[in-house]
């Protein structure tokens, strides 16, 4: 992986990486910034590139702006490469998307040193590191082909001690990103429910205060796990239901986080129509993001205590599969009318949301599902769908994911659309006919909440799960959406 120093001047005369932003251009004459940020360092060639620099700008077109990076030679000069890139107006987003951008224009170098403004905040370093990390991420089949070359980068910075925590929190949110793009990348040819438990269990190895207890179908059944089940019947892989745990000495408060794990949906009897399942290899993003959250949650060491439950199965066509019109019976003895077999989602999530509030009783509650279709539909492709009954709730993870550079928005949980749910057969229909699709599955897993029904919050990611192309920290594929914004908001608890 990308290794990073924090250091207080430059030591290597490869390639200089010298921020600029907007108002560089527009002010006249005077040692003004990259060449004041130069000016800064006791370091012996400051001076004279710093000047280039400067009078680079307007030659360049370069307008500081976010996501601008432009490469210049200096073949007679050390450092032999100048790389300009612009930093909008220094917030942390412009930082992220300004390592992007360097993570690009550097990928054939092997080292570069970045000079951060004197001014430099613990955000600007964070955005920087972080949007480096994340834009370059490969995934790991393909990374023979154009993996970057890029393998070190010291950022030079006034006083390198003060920065090391949030170099820390950047590596650690990349390094957790990294880990579910990976697996909701993975083929489902490889990613089966037990290879997706075992992949977390792996990482839990024997970090203390982290565990992993991994229920088999035997013990599903013995328990109840009635969506779970009929979900699984299909496959010739069997459905799991993973339960990791973090448990620091001093937590006071408890988040239960479920992820949906569907490691493949075909719709079952109720099958997809081929372009529309072309890339359900993805349909656990909402495990992976969990999962990954919690493990990066504990390498953080957050003083908050987790509980993450991921029901793993595969949606298949065979004669084990369920069928349009049974009816499921769900951990704890709520039942539902499979109205569509390609509506799984709810079912297996309403098992764990329903086995979290009777035997975990956690303060808050927390659910990421690649859940439907319609979440794109209303929201585009970038966007999440948040509902929760809880307007604080709500509130701090639009924030902490907004902040994080994910998206997600708040919909409603409309009263008049409950009796859509109500069925002959059980006291549920899965997916309502009238319809509503993000909405309406919202509104069916509200029912196996219980006590914590306004401690908890659903999260639709189906679109934001993955990028068509790569587009600043984003890489084409799997974008890990979700860790980075779970994150933030476990770093506020306690
Ligand atoms: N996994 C899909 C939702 C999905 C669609 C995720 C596109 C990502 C991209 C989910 O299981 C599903 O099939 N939902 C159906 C529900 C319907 C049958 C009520 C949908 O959205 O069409
Ligand atoms: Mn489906
Ligand atoms: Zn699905």
């Amino acid at each position: 992986m990308l290794a990073f120093r924090l250091v207080a001047e430059p030591e290597r005369l490869d390639t200089l990486v010298l921020p600029t932003r907007p108002d560089d251009r527009t002010d006249d004459g005077d040692a003004d910034a990259p060449a004041a940020l130069l000016a800064t360092l006791g370091w012996e060639p400051a001076e004279e590139v710093g000047a280039e620099a400067r009078a680079l700008l307007p030659v360049a077109r370069l307008h500081g702006r976010a996501g601008e990076a432009r490469m210049h030679l200096r073949p007679l000069g050390s450092p032999g490469r100048l790389l300009l890139i612009g930093t909008g107006d220094g917030d942390e987003a412009a930082w992220r998307t300004a390592g992007a951008a360097l993570a690009r224009a550097a990928s054939a170098e092997e080292h570069v040193t970045v000079v951060m403004p004197a001014d430099a905040t613990d955000l600007a370093v964070r955005g920087l590191v972080e949007g480096l990390l994340l834009a370059s991420y490969r995934f790991r089949l393909t990374e023979a082909g154009d993996s970057p070359a890029l393998s070190g980068v010291d950022v030079v910075v006034a006083d390198p001690a003060a920065h090391s925590r949030s170099l820390d929190v950047a590596r650690i949110t990349a390094e957790s990103t990294r880990f579910a793009r990976d697996l909701t990348n993975t083929p489902s040819s490889t990613k089966n429910p037990q290879w997706f438990a075992e992949q977390v269990a792996a990482e839990v190895a024997d970090r203390p205060g982290l565990t992993v207890r991994v229920r088999e179908p035997e013990e599903l059944a013995a328990e109840g796990f009635g969506g779970l089940l009929a979900v699984g019947g299909g496959s010739a892989s069997g459905p799991r239901l993973v339960e990791l745990s973090w448990q620091p000495a001093q937590a006071t408060t408890h988040v239960v986080l479920v992820g949906k794990g569907i490691t493949f949906d075909t719709g079952g009897i109720s099958i997809k129509p081929v372009p529309a399942m072309k890339l359900m290899r993805k349909d656990m993003a909402g495990g992976a993001a969990v999962a990954a959250a919690t493990l990066g949650a504990a390498a953080l060491d957050l003083p908050v205590r987790i509980t993450t439950l991921i029901p793993l199965a595969e949606n298949m066509l065979s004669g084990g599969a369920f069928r349009p019109g049974d009816v499921v019976r769900h951990y704890g003895g709520l039942t539902s009318e499979t109205t569509n077999s390609d509506a799984e989602g709810r079912l297996v999530l309403a098992d764990a949301l329903a086995y979290a509030v009777a035997e975990l009783a956690p303060d808050l509650l927390v659910d990421l599902a690649t859940l439907t279709g319609a979440n794109s539909v209303a929201l585009g492709n970038r966007t999440a769908a948040l509902y929760s009954e809880n307007d604080d709730l709500a509130g701090a993870l639009l924030t902490a994911v907004s902040e994080a550079g994910e998206s997600a928005w708040r919909m409603p949980l409309p009263a008049d659309y409950v009796e859509y749910l109500g069925s002959d057969l059980a006291d549920l229909y899965s997916a309502p006919a009238q319809g509503g699709g993000s909405v309406t599955a919202a509104l069916f897993l509200r029912e196996f909440t219980g006590d914590l029904r306004d401690r908890w919050v659903h999260v639709d990611m189906s679109a934001p799960s993955w990028a068509a192309a790569a587009d600043a920290e984003l890489t084409k594929g799997a974008t890990g959406w979700g860790v980075r914004g779970l994150l933030r908001w476990l770093a506020t608890l306690d």
